[in-house]
């Protein structure tokens, strides 16, 4: 894409939030980018503004037909420099969720750029404390005025940032959490959308997620809709387990969520000389392996949640207690190796900062 971004800075700038107390996705940066399509355009348009309110019709198509993507990426502080970890990967996500939304794809070196000029910014917004990032959430609606259900003309893409830490309120980043298995409600369903990160996916998980938090679980473990047989994700990560040595984690099938988290652990794990099974694995299965001891550990893996110890799986009746509720050492491994490529602490030896 051949456009130059145009920069229109904020006049004022916001009083920053108490670092020391950093909930997730709450205070915005000073600026955002925007850029607007239409079909007969493409994208154009590209702006840094500085971060406001939307004025919409309320008919826009998105408020009624939902067809809106959305993705989670980090910036990093590391000395005076600012690392972003393979930010790439998020918008070939983002055009893999734009194809099956019916949505126009973008540019993914252009949009890499465009992110860059952004951060730079705002880039004393970054936190510098350990776990901490500037968390950059991408993403599209619909905004044509209308009310036939028909993909929309125009659109518009925004990247806000937010100063965040660990994403579970209740936990630091490494302390385990609390699972519960849902075997009433289902996520997605091969042939639908649970590949992509699109806002009706997160929707239809609340419901599960409200009743897991008034049993006093942090998130819920997602299975299969067909059978509510197999393993698929967590509520806003992919799971592992690791089983006898090996490090187990579902398959993507089209019904889990590609997450660059989940695939930066496999590669790692692979060049740490773990065998990696990506494969169906069903609930009876880990449930046997805790019972006859092998059930090393369990973690979740996301951009928001890096890697997240889970310490208990609730599955009908029975409370599944993993690693003693301690964090594992491949956990932490992970955690510390991964958190330390994207600060720069350590080598990155995968190639994976920019
Ligand atoms: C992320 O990890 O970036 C996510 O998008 C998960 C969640 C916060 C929706």
């Amino acid at each position: 894409m051949d456009q130059q971004v145009t920069i229109y800075q904020a006049e004022t700038r916001k009083a920053k939030p108490d670092y020391n107390e950093l909930s997730f996705g709450k205070h915005f940066t000073d600026h955002m980018f925007v850029m607007d399509y239409s079909t007969e355009k493409g994208w154009y348009d590209p702006r840094i503004t500085p971060y406001e309110p939307l004025l919409m019709d309320p008919s826009s198509m998105v408020f009624h037909y939902g067809q809106s993507v959305f993705e989670g990426l980090k910036a990093y502080h590391s000395g005076d420099d600012v690392l972003l970890f393979r930010p790439e990967k998020n918008f070939e996500r983002l055009n893999k969720s734009n194809e099956r939304m019916n949505i126009p794809a973008v540019d993914v070196d252009f949009m890499v750029d465009a992110l860059k000029q952004l951060v730079d910014i705002d880039h004393d917004w970054i936190p510098t404390k350990d776990g901490q990032s500037l968390y950059i959430r991408p993403f599209i609606i619909s905004t044509e005025a209308g009310l036939s259900v028909r993909p929309a003309s125009q659109y518009k893409l925004m990247i806000i940032m937010t100063p965040v830490g660990a994403y579970y309120s209740n936990s630091d980043h490494m302390s385990p959490v609390k699972i519960y298995v849902e075997d009433e409600f289902v996520r997605s369903v091969k042939g639908g959308v649970g590949f992509t990160k699109t806002s009706g996916n997160y929707a239809a998980s609340l419901k599960a997620q409200t009743k897991a938090a008034e049993l006093g679980y942090d998130q819920v473990l997602w299975l299969d809709a067909l059978e509510k047989k197999y393993v698929e994700e967590v509520g806003s990560m992919n799971i592992f387990f690791k089983i006898d040595g090996e490090i187990v984690t579902p398959a993507l099938n089209g019904s889990i969520l590609s997450g660059i988290t989940r695939n930066s652990v496999i590669e790692l794990l692979r060049y740490w000389g773990y065998t990696v099974n990506e494969r169906r694995i069903s609930i009876e299965e880990v449930y046997n392996a805790q019972k006859d001891g092998t059930l090393e550990e369990v973690f979740g893996t996301g951009t928001a949640a890096v890697i997240s110890p889970v310490g208990t799986l609730k599955w009908k009746e029975e409370e599944l207690v993993i690693n003693n509720n301690e964090t594992g050492d491949v956990s932490l491994d992970l955690y510390e190796t991964i958190s330390g490529i994207q600060t720069g602490k350590k080598d990155d030896v995968l190639g994976w900062t920019i």
